[in-house]
């Protein structure tokens, strides 16, 4: 049986949110890099949500030992990465098979990658591709193209690799595999994806240089130095809060230890743009940005979103809420790889708005939206834990009725928690 959300409006708020979710691509990271060290990496405020926990299971599976004291991970790699004698349970996560698949690639053994229905869905080859024409041998469902798919790790060349779409993804699943290449290796991408593998493994030791979209880098003689990290908290999760406090009048939520990182912070910008009132206050941190995001309600503004879409290709479900919300129209443009998401999030968003009254125009890369009275409604998840929350966002402004909601636990299993804080919330199967 689906679980069932429903959200309604509880009035205004001003809240500190010291627990939204720890960063899940950061997280994911912080597991699989710790198998480059020989040496255990300590991690504070893991994600222990369901995407980086199928990780952290994968990592046990390959041999490293993981345990838990106090708050804090300790992942100790093994000498020698194990051929698991199961297949790799990805679960719904993209980040975790795409970069998992780069990282088996250079190991040598045999590995199968699996995931859920949705993970199943999605597409791989733009990994599978690349690694293959670099010495990975990589199968799977239409010729690569679908999970479950299967590694056999050997000797990788190096190689200069240009990508035709910006992806966080598909740069780290490179980089993984050229850290076990025979030379300098190079990744360039048409616009800035998020660089959180660069800097993590920088500060690990490894001679990595980013100049504008082009990361290059020398394999490392030895492993590298372990992980002693505390992950921040996700400005993803966060800006579901955000934008709360954008539709909102008279509310305001401040969202302490978010990561900073300019490539994740984008959508904050966008709803400042919009009008409300977004401030962020940094603090002193070691692998990155890190600080504290103030978000005031104000009466919003429509907004054309056409460029740094890889910076808010995840917050666009919960901005789209804000467009709803505002005065005039607001436009989305080359975002395509929002069809490839957990769900195709154009879609998704396109046919739940509707249903919410609100006049939606569907283009292939991206979508209109006239903003209007957000009417309550019945909508589906979809699977996506995005779509999910962003409606239970638009449930401050009018009764929402989600369905299928368990995907939420994918990112951020305490989401419902801080929303009963500001609104009325009712979960039933
Ligand atoms: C992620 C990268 C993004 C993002 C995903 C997490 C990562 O995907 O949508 O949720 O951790 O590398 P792409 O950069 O591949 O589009």
């Amino acid at each position: 049986m689906k679980k069932m959300l429903t959200v309604e409006p509880k009035g205004s708020f001003n809240i500190d949110f010291k627990d939204i979710a720890s960063d899940k691509s950061i997280s994911h990271r912080c597991a699989i890099f710790s198998l480059l060290s020989d040496n255990s990496s300590k991690i504070k405020n893991f994600l222990e949500a369901e995407d980086t926990l199928c990780t952290l299971n994968i990592v046990k599976s390959l041999g490293a030992k993981v345990e838990k004291k106090g708050g804090e991970y300790i992942i100790s790699p093994p000498s020698k990465i194990c051929e698991p004698p199961i297949i790799l349970n990805c679960g719904n996560s993209g980040t975790a098979i795409r970069l998992l698949m780069g990282f088996l690639s250079g190991i040598d053994g045999f590995f199968v990658l699996h995931g859920d229905k949705y993970l199943a869905s999605r597409p791989m080859k733009r990994v599978a591709k690349p690694l293959r024409e670099i010495g990975a041998k990589i199968d799977g469902r239409s010729d690569g193209e679908y999970a479950p798919l299967s590694v056999r790790g050997g000797r990788i060349k190096a190689f200069n690799f240009k990508s035709k779409i910006a992806s966080a993804q598909v740069k780290s699943a490179l980089i993984l595999a050229g850290l076990k290449s025979d030379g300098k290796c190079s990744i360039s991408e048409p616009t800035l994806s998020r660089d959180h593998s660069e800097r993590m493994l920088k500060e690990m030791g490894l001679e990595i240089e980013s100049s504008g979209t082009t990361v290059s880098f020398f394999p490392p003689k030895s492993p590298l130095k372990p992980l002693d990290i505390t992950v921040p908290n996700d400005p993803s999760s966060g800006f579901f809060f955000a934008v709360a406090a954008a539709i909102t009048p008279n509310s305001k939520v401040v969202l302490k230890n978010m990561l900073l990182n300019k490539t994740r912070i984008e959508a904050y910008k966008v709803l400042s743009k919009m009008g409300a009132r977004v401030e962020f206050i940094e603090k002193e941190s070691k692998y990155d940005r890190v600080g504290d995001i103030v978000v005031e309600y104000a009466k919003l503004n429509g907004v054309e979103v056409s460029t740094n879409i890889a910076w808010l290709i995840d917050e666009l479900p919960a901005l789209s809420i804000a467009f709803a919300c505002a005065d005039g129209k607001s436009i989305v443009k080359n975002a395509k790889e929002l069809r490839v998401k957990e769900s195709d999030r154009i879609r998704s968003m396109v046919l739940n708005l509707r249903k919410c009254g609100i006049k939606v125009k569907e283009f292939e890369d991206g979508y209109e939206v006239c903003a209007g009275e957000l009417k309550g409604s019945s909508v589906d998840s979809f699977g996506d834990h995005r779509i999910a929350m962003s409606f239970a966002i638009a449930g401050l402004r009018s009764k929402m009725q989600i369905e299928d909601i368990e995907c939420i636990n994918t990112s951020f299993p305490n989401f419902l928690k801080l929303l009963s804080m500001i609104a009325e919330v009712d979960s039933a199967n």
